[in-house]
């Protein structure tokens, strides 16, 4: 007989990555998994030239370098980052693992981010997801909704913001108003792995609230605008109690010297930041507007994709999200299918490169004409 895991694990559906590629089709486009089309930074490739020298030798253990940095481009005490050589994922995992008792209540929104349903049942704990609501054609957090649902076995919410894969967001004053309503023990986590990529004015990633309140913490990602998802770097900001909670959990050795030095180089190559946020600008709402013209909803985002509504019965017959995604598939571009988010009749679609975001759009039109 095999050992026997802890309750809940086994309820955990593995999470699945978006595709790579397409049996019998040579050129594909990614758009699956919100990677950056431009990329990282031409200076990433200096500083991994120099991190090769470093590869016999453990890492100074609490990630000083990079945390220093951060620290220094967002104006952050250093001594309230930990950072992660596997991704924000990890850092949210960690928070789960920290915080989270059997028979605990965690909280998250209907079509939330995958990790968090699984670090909640990883640590025997309860999920509790909670609806969200669709104004002006916009899926997004109910904030009054996730409130109505805290019980005294509330241990912690998680809120993606932006959200992933809705692209909508909350407001610093809407976050603000959830926060305040929930009870001090409840440990609020902001994974802000799209932050860099908002424009709105009324948008705060979580920095100003995880500064203030020691039961608020923001994570952060390299993966994204920076263009090392490949590299798994990622960070979190809060107070010194909670950051000294994960440091003792922690691997010893979790950011290697080159995920260091590499992140270092992404966040002093301003340049190539802007460039990627100018990008984003430009083609988000050009995609938003040309899928829109071919017939289908698409929400407004704050992100670097796109959620596409399908209609499961169209006045043209049946035009499934999962019909598009194999006529997608067929030349070559691959979108995200997000049922195991609930959403069966929608795909995600990441902003790519002008190439990218021409054929994608096109073939939707052609999808929907046909
Ligand atoms: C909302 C959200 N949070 C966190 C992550 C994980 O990012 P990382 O690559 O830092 O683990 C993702 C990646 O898809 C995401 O969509």
């Amino acid at each position: 007989m095999s050992p026997t895991c802890k309750p809940g694990i086994l309820e955990i559906s593995p999470y699945v990555g978006g595709q790579a590629s397409v049996p019998g089709v040579a050129k594909v486009f990614k758009l699956s998994s919100n990677e950056s089309p431009l990329g990282p930074s031409p200076q990433v490739l200096a500083a991994l030239d120099e991190a090769k020298a470093s590869l016999s030798l453990y890492p100074e253990g609490s990630g000083r370098l990079l945390r220093e940095a951060i620290a220094q481009t967002h104006g952050l005490d250093a001594a309230r980052i930990v950072t992660s050589g596997d991704g924000s994922d990890a850092l949210l995992t960690l928070l789960a693992n920290a915080y989270l008792r059997p028979g605990d209540e965690c909280l998250f929104s209907a079509h939330a981010f995958l990790v968090y349903k699984i670090a909640t049942l990883a640590n025997s704990a309860v999920p509790v997801i909670v609806p969200e609501k669709t104004t002006n054609s916009v899926i997004k957090v109910d904030v009054d909704a996730m409130l109505a649902a805290v019980t005294p076995k509330t241990r912690m919410v998680y809120i993606a913001n932006p959200n992933n894969p809705t692209g909508s967001y909350l407001t610093r004053d809407e976050m603000a108003r959830l926060h305040a309503g929930l009870p001090e023990g409840v440990m609020l986590v902001i994974d802000a792995a799209y932050s860099e990529y908002v424009t709105a004015k009324d948008y705060e990633a979580g920095m100003e609230m995880a500064a203030r309140h020691p039961n608020v913490v923001m994570t952060r990602t390299f993966s994204k605008l920076y263009g090392l998802a490949g590299l798994r770097i990622g960070w979190m900001y809060g107070s010194e109690a909670v950051c000294d909670v994960i440091n003792r959990i922690r691997g010893p050795f979790n950011t290697a010297l080159m995920q260091q030095l590499v992140g270092i180089a992404a966040l002093r190559d301003r340049a190539h930041f802007w460039q990627a946020v100018k990008h984003n600008n430009e083609w988000l709402p050009w995609i938003t507007a040309e899928i829109r013209k071919a017939g289908l909803r698409v929400d407004d985002s704050a992100a670097n994709f796109v959620l596409i509504h399908f209609p499961v019965c169209g006045t043209k017959g049946e035009k499934t999200a999962a019909k598009a995604d194999a006529f997608l598939k067929q030349s070559g571009v691959i979108l995200r299918p997000v049922g195991s988010y609930g959403l069966p009749d929608c795909l995600r679609m990441t902003v790519g490169t002008e190439e990218q975001n021409r054929l994608a759009v096109s073939l939707l039109q052609q999808f929907m004409a046909a």
